[in-house]
């Protein structure tokens, strides 16, 4: 088979490596099933931009015809389904990105599977995309699936849209089908934004308007789907958005040089120009624009480069560089979408991390405020969000972060969470405003503090959690330890799961999603008491590592000490004195820990305590008292300085 790009590649390398560099780049994601032939349109692209190496094709010739469903035609379909099928052996589903070029432009094709169960697997394609070729049936017409996809398309901000008609072969190429279900569409795309649609009638098979005009439908006077996306315009949005460089990392190769590396997110820059560093929100001037084939007067969205400025002022990974009379905004709490991506669904209350840009922090999101139907785009009251489910909620982050809204800037208000323990990406998801409520709450400052009440009392407060299975005997150890330091003079209290669920917690019942608010609100009532200056006890099962950690976060070092009170479960279960886990085994009570709701213990708890019966309750709480000897916190303030009681 004649290869032309291979031709020219041979006879003038130098010059085909040039005019290949400089052609622009087209990223585009496909949206549609196997159904409406999408395999069969990329592999037709493929094809016929001459990029299927030649012994793929002379497999592909054969492959047809002992498939023979196209009779002696080639099934292009084969040429993705192969990959398809390989890929949806694995765990995952990824989306697939095929690279091919013309003499015009280069394309990355980003291929997704088209079921709502890979939600994800779009979402993450269209997240990089600047145009989506949105495929339809002729014979079907606009489907739900065409609506979701179009949905999805929208809310991850790809402004243009291909409507490709494809198997118009089977509908007579007529222009009446073609007419009608452009209509439709449009008629659809206009409720959510979508605006900038080019229709073209197509047969992926047949190759009708793909690279040539087609004889059979002489009423079509628009582009071929190729000539379209090798002349459609897409990049000013960015080029023309505010300038944007999130710092990946500060080069400092030398005292002599200190500059800031990362790929602009929007605008242009120039030396000279003036630049506000976020959040700090310092100023200075642009020095010199760096690469690696020299220094640019001027670069743009998309590139790389190091950036250094004329003052010495504090840069750090995970700042932003933005114009200084555009910038973008700094906050610590959001609305946004969020699309969930992982199997587990999310937790409301539970810490995230959250990364924008070079930043990486920490966040939680509260219960959503409606979840997105993708089907028919109604909006659902909703507790938590499942696998692929899209919702808005608002979000809490543990340090204000620069950013724009995702509509104005798809990199600075983009963002995934991310799992603290499986560092799984669990959701995507999009900024739309910083919440007014964040510049309207302030900390009060009050004079009294917290070493000022820890003085008076005469000790270092601190917050001992007591984790383990019910049954284990944490509230009779925690007892126990109360009680003697309570005996030697020391201000304490003791927040026991049983207590707290009868009043603040009441309206909590046993889910996960009510644990991870159970242990939230008591974190947040401990540190308080700390706070006070109290030594607080706190028993609580507490089953999820990610909840220990936020009570953990809330505190200074050295205040939090996770106890671990270790017995095994058939122990534990011999200590039933409630009766529940017998309840639990009979089926009369579900999402019981240990038997059909989880216990994580703690990987590094800073005291483990050995609840299995060959140790006494009291051996146990003299051992934690021994250990908070041993770690300075019963140490007599008199012997600490006045700043650190
Ligand atoms: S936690 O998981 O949210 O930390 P917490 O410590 O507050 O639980 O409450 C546990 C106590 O509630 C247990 O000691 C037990 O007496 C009671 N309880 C009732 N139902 C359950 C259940 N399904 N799972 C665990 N404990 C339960």
């Amino acid at each position: 088979m004649a290869h032309a790009t291979g031709e020219l590649a041979a006879a003038d390398i130098e010059g085909y490596l040039a005019a290949h560099e400089h052609k622009s780049m087209l990223r585009f994601i496909t949206c549609g099933s196997v159904d409406d032939g999408k395999s069969t349109l990329i592999g037709r692209l493929l094809y016929d931009a001459k990029l299927v190496f030649s012994d793929h094709l002379a497999a592909l010739e054969a492959d047809s015809r002992r498939v023979g469903t196209q009779g002696d035609g080639l099934d292009f379909a084969l040429l993705v389904d192969g990959l398809a099928a390989e890929r949806e052996q694995g765990i995952t589903i990824d989306v697939a990105y095929r690279f091919f070029s013309t003499e015009r432009r280069k394309f990355i094709v980003a291929d997704t599977p088209g079921h709502e169960q890979y939600t994800r697997n779009m979402v993450t394609g269209a997240s990089t995309a600047d145009l989506a070729v949105i495929l339809i049936d002729a014979r079907k017409g606009v489907l739900t699936q065409t609506r979701r996809h179009s949905y999805l398309v929208g809310l991850l901000g790809i402004r243009h849209v291909v409507l490709a008609v494809n198997k118009l072969d089977l509908v007579g190429y007529s222009q009446e089908v073609f007419d009608r279900i452009e209509a439709d569409y449009r008629a659809f795309a206009a409720r959510i934004g979508l605006t900038d649609i080019v229709a073209i009638p197509l047969s992926a098979l047949a190759g009708d308007n793909i690279t040539t005009p087609s004889s059979h439908t002489p009423w079509y006077g628009g582009p071929t789907l190729v000539g379209h996306l090798e002349t459609v315009q897409v990049d000013d949005d960015t080029a023309t958005a505010p300038f944007r460089l999130p710092v990946q990392w500060v080069n400092r190769p030398n005292l002599d040089f200190r500059g800031f590396s990362g790929q602009i997110a929007g605008g242009t820059v120039r030396p000279g120009d003036r630049l506000r560093v976020l959040p700090s929100g310092q100023e200075s001037t642009v020095g010199r624009i760096v690469t690696a084939d020299g220094d640019l007067p001027e670069a743009v969205a998309g590139q790389s480069v190091t950036v250094t400025l004329a003052d010495e002022i504090d840069v750090s990974r995970g700042d932003v560089l933005a114009a200084a009379g555009d910038p973008a905004a700094v906050a610590d709490q959001f609305e946004c979408h969020l699309v969930w991506m992982a199997d587990e669904p999310m937790l409301p209350g539970r810490p995230y991390l959250l990364k924008i840009g070079a930043r990486t922090v920490n966040a939680t999101v509260a219960q959503p405020k409606y979840k997105v139907n993708v089907n028919t785009l109604e909006h659902t009251a909703a507790r938590t969000l499942d696998l692929n489910e899209i919702g808005v909620c608002n979000l809490n982050l543990d340090r204000a972060v620069p950013f724009d809204p995702y509509t104005a800037n798809r990199h600075t208000g983009g963002f995934i969470l991310i799992d603290r323990y499986t560092q799984a990406t669990v959701a995507a998801g999009l900024l739309h405003f910083a919440l007014r409520r964040a510049d309207n709450v302030h900390w009060q400052a009050v004079e009294v503090d917290k070493t000022a009440r820890a003085r008076h009392k005469g000790q270092r407060p601190a917050l001992l959690w007591f984790t383990g299975l019910s049954g284990a005997g944490k509230s009779t150890i925690a007892n126990l330890v109360e009680k003697k330091l309570h005996d030697q003079g020391y201000h304490t209290y003791l927040l026991d799961g049983d207590n707290v669920r009868h009043g603040l917690n009441r309206d909590l019942g046993f889910t996960d999603a009510d644990r991870v608010e159970n242990i939230r609100r008591v974190a947040e009532v401990a540190k308080l008491m700390v706070d006070a200056g109290i030594i607080v006890l706190a028993s609580f099962i507490s089953p999820f590592r990610a909840e220990r950690q936020l009570a953990r976060d809330l505190l200074d070092d050295g205040e939090f000490l996770e106890i671990h009170v270790d017995a095994p479960l058939h122990v534990a279960e011999t200590r039933d004195r409630k009766g529940l886990y017998a309840k639990a085994r009979a089926g009369q009570l579900t999402n019981f820990t240990g038997i059909d709701s989880p216990y994580e213990p703690p990987t590094h708890p800073d005291l483990h305590l050995d609840a299995s019966g060959t140790t006494t309750p009291q051996a146990n709480a003299d051992t934690v008292i021994d250990h908070l000897h041993h770690t300075g916190i019963l140490t007599p303030p008199e012997l600490t300085s006045p700043e650190t009681p």
